[in-house]
């Protein structure tokens, strides 16, 4: 049986920790040779890195030291994706940060962190990977992270809120650009996920889950399977498709 992305080369942003780690590891699973970039080759809850396991499983993966906030780096991961695999058939923005604070609190510098990486890092990212898709005969899919959190308002968090809903409506423009293009442009909207995002660094978890009613948390390997469907052929007439994966928070 061949799998369901045989042959693909994909670029993963912030995959050696959490939705991108298990984005990367499926990506793989099913044939894609994948690049990991990320600014740290160690996973943020500990293991081995995401491209060693990809290759000790049989896979094919590289690891990129990448700055989503700049977009150099990111023009570089692309540039190595090409030399090593021939294309970019995927490009998954992943990376992203969040900091909950009040507004009131919310300083000049913790905008400027979190809008680089959550919302200039998706931009070009998406830039980057377009500039490549455009010259490939088969375009390409491109799918962004956003979250519940692009879609309505979470407490105290007015600067990931804002972030993600840029997100959300930048994928939908881009689509609409793009789509002459052959290139498909999608996002993952998930809720409460069980990574170090949430386990370390959040705090308005348990709102959500006591909100939530499939009563649990979602794990990363739910949201790598919808990742799946958003890269391969199964989902070749959605484009501009916000997916949630939440639980029924947002229902
Ligand atoms: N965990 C959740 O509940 C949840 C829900 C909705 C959306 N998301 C989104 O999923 C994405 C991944 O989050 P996660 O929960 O896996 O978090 P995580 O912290 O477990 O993993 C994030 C990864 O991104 C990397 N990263 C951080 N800054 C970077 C930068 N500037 N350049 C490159 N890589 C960078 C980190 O090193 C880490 O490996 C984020 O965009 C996040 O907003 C998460």
């Amino acid at each position: 049986m061949t799998g369901r992305l045989e042959g693909a080369a994909a670029l993963v942003t912030g995959a050696s920790s959490g939705n991108g780690r298990a984005i990367a590891r499926r990506f793989a699973e099913e044939g894609a040779a994948v690049t990991v970039a990320d600014i740290r080759e160690d996973p943020r809850l500990g293991g081995d890195p995401t491209h060693e396991l990809v290759e000790a499983a049989g896979g094919d993966a590289q690891f990129v030291e990448c700055d989503v906030s700049d977009p150099d780096d990111i023009r570089a991961a692309v540039d190595a994706t090409i030399d090593a695999y021939g294309s970019l058939d995927v490009m998954v923005n992943n990376a992203g940060v969040e900091r909950q604070l009040p507004i009131g609190d919310v300083t000049e510098e913790d905008y400027a962190w979190l809008m680089d990486i959550n919302l200039k890092g998706v931009y070009f990212g998406s830039q980057a990977a377009i500039d490549v898709m455009r010259e490939q005969s088969e375009g390409g899919a491109i799918i962004n992270m956003s979250s519940i959190a692009g879609i309505r308002g979470l407490e105290n968090s007015s600067l990931y809120c804002t972030s993600k809903g840029g997100v959300t409506n930048l994928t939908r423009e881009l689509a609409v650009e793009q789509g002459p293009h052959g290139i498909r442009v999608n996002a993952l909207n998930p809720g409460f996920i069980e990574t170090a995002m949430t386990v370390e660094d959040g705090d308005t978890a348990d709102g959500i889950l006591s909100q939530t009613p499939l009563g649990r948390a979602g794990q990363p390997e739910e949201v790598a399977d919808a990742a799946l469907f958003l890269a391969s052929e199964e989902s070749s007439f959605v484009t501009g498709h916000n997916l949630v994966m939440d639980g029924g928070f947002t229902a």
